[in-house]
């Protein structure tokens, strides 16, 4: 990890149950150059420390830590698990994000975080603490909804420094404070506008300078992007994580766009029903995908089963026919000749050849159903001998042959590795 530096903030308290922050989008601003955020601070005077530094922090407590944290909500009657039982461990500094489909307690879990929600059992820690019963606005952290509106009669200043004034912070520090978070969201030249004289973008920088303004050691976003279009949301997702990097602080981020999480994040919490799914970094969950539910949220995934005919080491062999078999890495898996084994390969993974590959891969035949060709590579649906539809993506490199049509006859091959149990 990397050393951390947070505007300073004498007695730094911060306003959890501010009024919540707008909608914002990217605009095409252009990331200024922020280096180390204590350089610039257009209004700072140079006297004034700018940073402080969590190093002397135990680096081994969890900034937000969740045990066995269980939420139900009681109406008309029923009892709605919203959360079911998580443990969790967020890092300082780190871009951890709450990915799942709407209604898997995303916004519960973060609204508990946040203090607005008490669980019904388990205990919240924030950088060792137990703050399970104590008020949103004696957190230190501070939430960005994704609908929130910025005070529409005040101009661009006011709007972030109105926690600094509710706190009755002196005067030439709030001068300071907001002029450095205006610049950190690349505003400083509009402080004076009001918020319906800016895009969708620049507002959502305002509601990020005000969460940050009030220098929360994290800040929670409730899937902040949501209201946007695709690519601002895309500049955003940039931009977000410059400011992240910029001022070191602990992000949890909720969304329900995978692209989304494995751009912006160190790591993930997949989220189903309630439950953690799978925990790991972007490319974990990508890659080795721990539950079906996982490896189809995430990407597209080709499922496969079969029955083991044969162990190898650690490699299980599904001998689909005389030419055609499945190897799949097992490990500590509990797994026998004659069990099903469920596993995925990743679309990017195989190769699509008119001939059998020699070799001692996994090798399948099947018939091309479906071709869409996608500009840099071509999406094939094809259909395999053993019943299961499998999708390859091939990139359309200058020496990629792409020759297959619809119903031809091809092979599916890739390497053993490529193969992941699930289940
Ligand atoms: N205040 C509430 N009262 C009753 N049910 C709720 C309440 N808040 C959330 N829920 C339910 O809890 C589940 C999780 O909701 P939520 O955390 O908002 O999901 P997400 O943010 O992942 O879409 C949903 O089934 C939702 O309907
Ligand atoms: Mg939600």
């Amino acid at each position: 990890m990397t050393e951390r530096h947070v505007p300073a903030l004498a007695g730094s308290e911060t306003d959890a149950g501010a009024p919540p922050v707008g909608t914002a989008s990217g605009s095409t601003a252009s990331g200024s150059t922020a280096s180390g955020r204590t350089a610039s601070g257009s209004t700072a005077s140079a006297s004034a420390s700018l940073t402080r530094s969590w190093a002397g922090q135990n680096a081994a407590v969890p900034a937000i830590e969740l045990a066995g944290v269980v939420k139900e909500f009681h109406a008309r009657g029923e009892v709605i698990t919203a959360v079911a039982g998580i443990d969790l461990d967020i890092r300082e500094g780190e871009f951890f994000s709450l990915l799942g489909p709407s209604g898997c307690g995303k916004t519960t879990t973060m609204r508990m975080i946040a203090g607005f929600e008490e669980p019904t059992q388990g205990v919240i820690r924030l950088h060792g603490q137990d703050v399970t019963n104590v008020p949103p606005n004696k957190r230190d952290v501070n939430m960005v909804f994704q609908s929130y509106a910025l005070f529409p009669h005040m101009n661009v200043f006011e709007n972030v420094a109105f926690g600094l004034r509710r706190k009755a912070v002196a005067k030439p520090e709030i001068t300071r404070r907001v002029g450095e978070m205006l610049d950190i969201v690349d505003m400083a030249g509009r402080s004076e506008r009001r918020p319906r004289e800016l895009s969708g973008g620049q507002q959502q920088r305002v509601a990020l300078a005000r969460a940050l303004v009030n220098n929360p050691r994290a800040l929670l976003l409730d899937e902040p992007l949501g209201a946007l279009d695709l690519k601002l949301r895309q500049a955003m997702q940039v931009e977000l994580k410059r400011i992240q990097r910029e001022v070191g602080i602990t992000f949890v981020y909720v969304t329900h766009d995978q692209g989304e999480a494995l751009t912006m994040s160190d790591r993930i919490a997949v989220m189903n029903d309630g439950s953690i799914e799978h925990l790991g970094t972007p490319r974990e969950i990508y890659e080795h995908p721990r539950t079906r539910f996982v490896a189809g949220f995430i990407g597209t995934s080709n499922l496969l089963t079969g029955t083991v005919t044969r162990l190898d080491g650690d490699l299980a062999v599904i001998q689909v026919s005389q030419d055609e078999r499945i190897i799949v890495p097992v490990q500590d898996r509990a797994v026998s000749e004659g069990s099903r084994l469920e596993l995925t390969v990743r679309p990017e993974k195989i190769d699509l050849t008119t001939a059998r590959p020699s070799g001692e891969g996994c090798a399948l035949r099947g018939t091309v159903t479906e071709v869409v060709y996608l500009g840099t590579s071509t999406n094939f649906s094809v259909t395999t001998s053993a019943g299961a539809d499998v999708v390859v993506f091939q990139q359309n490199s200058a020496s990629a042959g792409n020759a297959a049509a619809r119903g031809d006859s091809v092979w599916l091959s890739w390497n053993p590795q490529h193969s992941y149990p699930i289940g």
